[in-house]
């Protein structure tokens, strides 16, 4: 039986439209999830959009109209823009849904009976838009230290959850498993905020109304963290399908920004700790998007939406961008010019142009058919060394090396191409070794399909068509068939086509 795979996205809240910055994520999951599909995973792949709490009642109010109404219409425009970026995720979680409602009260009520939530009165300071209560020492004059906006004092009779008491296991189980919280440097600040010490945090409350009820205290509402975390054991079949959740749970990987690391490698395991269920196996937390070197946001208004950029680039120049350019870990800056830059040198020259050069030739040299491929020719061990260097660097999803790995390999071809002049070949009437560079070169396109097909789903299948194959390049299996001459290519028809990445002129 296959293997299974479980990725997701955060849930994004409904309060904000969709930016480059949720994109971002959202295709590393989906290119991520692609990858063990290669590998013949059966991979679940959920997103979603986080539609409770005070800041998605406030913009409803702003504009109008019920919290409801506002979570359906910005719900709908995330599920949009995941379609228009060819994202695969399998499940889309609204934490609206019965479904959801269901089996967090269940959670709530587990957690409860535990003896893991009591009641308590509370007083503190709470910053909205993070949703999350400060002590004096974290603000920066007064402000929240992420927002920079005041924060407000709030006194409240809560549900808490005993977080503290959790301090020992958390860190016993990251000793366990160093590879639960990613990278390296996050694993750290994790292991910091452990050791100072945890303190326990209110889960409901009673100021407002748009959550789940606690079951066993209708005048609470369940705090938006402590909801929307558990999306992720909803989906899977927590309170509805407990056959799928023993299966599926615990996630492989949970995808996130530096922002909420705490929240997924802090509070999340302790919950999930106080109900007799696993933690998370990896935790992989990535930097911030900037433009112009500031976070994006919606005061200042800088968020660049992800339809503005793939209405030039395509969805495919899109993902390129964002997997390859940019590296997943640390913080980057946005370019446009980069974006530019990179998509005209590494897709339409180095991609695209191999693509048309070798097919044009092909049709050429050849009668529009594939001649046989050398064994072992001069490009298979590139071949080898490509794939081992991506599977290298996508253990530590390293997307930017893995598929710099596969660019390089291009540029082999792009060079072989140069070295043998087929051109020339033909021209001189050697068909036999005309038809052998360029059986080379077909047989290092199949395989590029393949390994690109993860960050360039269209350009890829589109390639793997006019190679005249069969299927699409998604159904290959790593390794097997990107092994140089696995498959039976011989005779099969080509066709030229139009640039898959057609050059883009730089603004003078
Ligand atoms: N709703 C919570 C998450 C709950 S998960 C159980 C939330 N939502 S959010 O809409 O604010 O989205 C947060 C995520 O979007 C970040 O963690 C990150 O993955 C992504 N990004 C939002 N802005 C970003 C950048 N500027 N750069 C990169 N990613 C960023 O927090």
């Amino acid at each position: 039986m296959a293997q299974k795979f479980y990725v997701t996205t955060p849930i994004y809240y409904v309060n904000d439209v969709p930016h480059i910055g949720h994109a971002y994520t959202t295709v590393a999951a989906d290119t991520l999830a692609r990858w063990r599909r290669l590998h013949g995973d059966d991979v679940v792949f959920l997103t979603g959009t986080d539609e409770h709490g005070l800041k998605v009642q406030q913009a409803a109010e702003k504009n109008g109209v019920s919290p409801q109404e506002w979570a359906d219409k910005t719900s709908l425009r995330f599920a949009e823009t995941w379609k228009m970026l060819d994202i695969t995720n399998t499940d889309f979680i609204r934490t609206t849904e019965p479904r959801h409602r269901v089996a967090v009260q269940e959670f709530l009520q587990r957690v409860y009976d535990n003896g893991f939530i009591e009641l308590d009165s509370y007083e503190g300071l709470y910053c909205v838009p993070c949703e999350a209560y400060y002590v004096e020492d974290d603000l920066n004059n007064g402000n929240c230290p992420d927002h920079g906006i005041p924060v407000e004092r709030v006194k409240e009779e809560n549900y808490f959850f005993r977080l503290s008491r959790f301090e020992q296991r958390l860190l016993d189980y990251y000793a366990e498993h160093p590879e639960a919280v990613a990278p390296e440097s996050r694993r750290n600040e994790v292991l910091g905020f452990i050791k100072q010490g945890l303190r326990d945090f209110s889960m409901s409350r009673t100021s407002i109304t748009w959550g789940i009820p606690l079951p066993w205290d209708e005048n609470h509402v369940t705090y938006v963290w402590f909801d929307a975390l558990f999306n992720y054991c909803t989906a899977v079949g927590f309170s509805a399908d407990p056959e799928r959740f023993a299966e599926v749970w615990p996630a492989d990987y949970h995808l996130i920004g530096k922002d909420i690391l705490r929240f997924h490698a802090v509070f999340w395991p302790a919950m999930l700790m106080a109900a007799g269920l696993e933690p998370p196996k990896h935790v992989f937390a990535h930097g911030f998007l900037m433009v112009g070197g500031e976070r994006m946001s919606k005061t200042r208004l800088n968020q660049i939406a992800p339809a503005d950029l793939v209405e030039t680039f395509g969805s495919d120049g899109f993902r390129y961008h964002f997997l390859v350019d940019q590296h997943f870990g640390p913080d980057g800056d946005f370019s446009f010019e980069q974006m530019l830059t990179r998509y005209n040198a590494d897709l339409a020259n180095n991609f695209g142009n191999l693509a048309s050069r070798v097919l044009n030739m092909a049709v050429s040299y050849c009668d529009s058919a594939t001649p046989s491929s050398r064994e072992n020719g001069p490009l298979a061990a590139a071949s080898v060394h490509a794939l081992e260097r991506l599977e290298t660097a996508m253990e530590s999803l390293n997307f930017s090396s893995g598929f710099t790995a596969v660019w390089d390999f291009i540029g082999a071809t792009n060079a072989y191409i140069e070295d043998r002049q087929p051109w020339a070949l033909s021209k001189a009437g050697d068909a036999e070794a005309t038809a052998a560079v360029i059986g080379d070169c077909l047989e290092a396109l199949r395989i590029i399909a393949i390994l690109s097909s993860p960050v360039l789903p269209r350009a890829s299948s589109e390639l793997w068509s006019r190679l005249g194959l069969p299927g699409s390049p998604t159904e290959a299996r790593l390794p097997t068939d990107v092994v140089w001459g696995s498959a039976s290519t011989v005779g099969n028809s080509l066709v030229k086509g139009a640039a898959l990445f057609p050059r883009l002129d730089v603004p003078s």
